[in-house]
């Protein structure tokens, strides 16, 4: 199967010091792919490198990053722009402050939505709610009516994973979507991330520092430490025989996936 994303030998630094040293990975179509790692690991400098959202003294130093074989570091602004969203979704741990306080959820819809030339306004509600039914929101039209305030922090996040479906892009980029969640909460979220795969084979970085969260979800699992690789392949390898010493010392921190091996 072909890469939707491939990193090939990426290093980013900052103001000439580099920060993520020599990564390589491919994603392809529908597969869910989790990158764990320490606060401060690089996680959300690696993902973001990839949509052109690093600040301004950041900068991919060596490698290449390709969307269906396209690379991402060649384009200007303008290319970028057409492929963010549309293409390659974000969303972030802070749901709440990556959507606008002062407008519901339906206005910001149909903003994201027609901004990208795709439906008219009530193609795009109606759309919408099919999807927030999909994803079994209890009332669609009292959220589509909510402004951000309204809303818990779950739902607000839920809300967001949703506004960013709506674009169908092939790729989603999680940066810590459950970190600020209760983990009751944390569970909707991870659930709906996998109907959304399930529905449209959208293909996911989680990116986490939740050992637990990869577990519910990663096909194929990356193990940062200090911008380094520690370790890349299936998740359940990873995840139940790991190699690298780091990756054993992360799992063992994690009592209820420790149980699960015992189990299995
Ligand atoms: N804008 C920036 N300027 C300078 N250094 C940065 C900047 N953003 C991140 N870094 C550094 O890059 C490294 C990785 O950070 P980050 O990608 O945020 O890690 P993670 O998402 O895994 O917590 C850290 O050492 C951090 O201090
Ligand atoms: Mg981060």
């Amino acid at each position: 199967m072909d890469s939707l994303l491939t990193y090939e030998n990426v290093e980013i630094s900052f103001e000439k010091c580099p920060v993520v040293h020599d990564i390589s990975f491919s994603l392809h179509e529908g597969e869910i792919l989790a990158l764990v790692g320490e606060s401060g690991s690089g996680k959300s400098t690696l993902i973001r490198s990839a949509l052109g959202l690093l600040n301004d003294n950041g900068k991919v130093t060596k490698g290449e990053i390709s969307y269906k074989g396209t690379n991402l570091l060649s384009l200007r602004e303008k290319e970028l722009r057409q492929i963010r969203g549309a293409e390659i979704g974000m969303i972030f741990q802070d749901a709440k402050g990556s959507l606008c306080p002062i407008r519901t959820i339906g206005d910001q819809i149909l903003e994201s939505m027609c901004a990208h030339g795709k439906v008219n306004k009530a193609e795009a509600k109606v759309r919408s709610l099919e999807l927030f039914e999909k994803l079994s929101f209890k009332d669609g039209e009292k959220i589509w009516n909510s402004y951000p305030f309204e809303l818990s922090g779950g739902m607000n996040q839920r809300a967001g994973i949703a506004i960013s479906m709506l674009l169908n892009p092939s790729i989603l980029l999680a940066d810590e979507p459950t970190s600020a969640l209760d983990v009751a909460v944390q569970k909707q979220v991870v659930d709906e991330m996998l109907a959304l795969r399930e529905l449209f084979g959208t293909a996911i970085i989680i990116v986490t520092h939740d050992i637990s969260v990869a577990s519910a979800m990663a096909d194929t699992v990356l193990v940062l430490k200090d911008g380094y690789k520690m370790e890349y392949g299936p998740a359940w390898d990873i995840l139940h025989n790991p190699t690298n010493d780091y990756t054993k010392m992360l799992l063992s921190a994690v009592p209820r996936l420790k149980k699960r091996r015992e189990i299995v």
